[in-house]
């Protein structure tokens, strides 16, 4: 049976702090640390409508945490440029390494698909707007099932839209949270490390193999399966 390979969106194709050029316009040089104080708790919204089942799509959680960090950081930001900064994050671009990465996957015959918290629409128009969405078999959303990551119902509805089966389909991601709730929900699944300072969650839970980048991520995954079929 093919590999299908679940590819995270934001922070592992898609890079968030894209907006920090946008945001040193209006707070200077808080804007790295704006930028993730926003990521962080769009985060903490996601899993917390998660948990009390009360949910809105991420893109609320998006701005909502906007709303948040604005307050937070007592920044002078109008409605209108709050917009803007919300529009630029719908065509956040990709790391530098994705494209090669993903034609590299393509070429090795695994099945692709986007898997993100972000709804169909969403993401459908970030890929587009990076260049890569053709090399994908297609997009799977939490928002179908109206919960978020990583909620194990997530990765089940993952495996039953793409037809596969756990130990035949791996989640790529480079958020420690996503990795571990994919190999606690069956899947197999690769750490996208982007940065040595990258620090990943003591749970003994392991990812079944850790890349540097997405362009070493296709080599590594056949290794594995050529150790791990022999
Ligand atoms: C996503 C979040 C985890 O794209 O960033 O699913």
């Amino acid at each position: 049976m093919a590999v299908t390979l679940a590819f995270d969106v934001y922070g592992t194709l898609i890079d968030t702090h894209g907006v920090v050029l946008e945001l040193e316009k209006l707070v200077g040089d808080r804007a790295p640390d704006f930028s993730r104080c926003w990521r962080e708790k769009q985060l903490e919204y996601s899993f917390r409508r998660g948990l009390m089942q009360n949910y809105q799509s991420f893109a609320v959680c998006t701005k909502d945490a906007l709303d948040y960090t604005c307050e937070f950081f007592r920044a002078d930001i109008s409605p209108a440029q709050k917009d803007h900064l919300l529009e630029a994050y719908r065509v956040l671009p990709a790391f530098d390494d994705v494209e090669e990465g993903l034609q590299r996957a393509k070429k090795s015959g695994f099945r692709m698909f986007a898997f993100s918290n972000g709804s169909p629409e969403a993401v459908t128009m970030l890929l587009v707007a990076a260049g890569i969405r053709d090399l994908f078999d297609g997009v799977v959303s939490v928002d179908e099932i109206k919960s978020f990551k990583p909620n194990p119902a997530v990765y089940s509805h993952f495996l039953r839209r793409s037809g596969s089966t756990g130990s035949e389909a791996w989640m790529i991601s480079s958020n420690p949270f996503d990795v571990i709730g994919a190999v606690s929900a069956g899947m197999r699944a690769a750490w996208v490390r982007r940065s040595p300072a990258m620090v990943y969650d003591p749970w003994g839970i392991d990812p079944t193999l850790t890349v540097a980048g997405l362009d070493e991520l296709a080599d590594q995954v056949s290794a594995y399966r050529g150790v791990s079929d022999s």
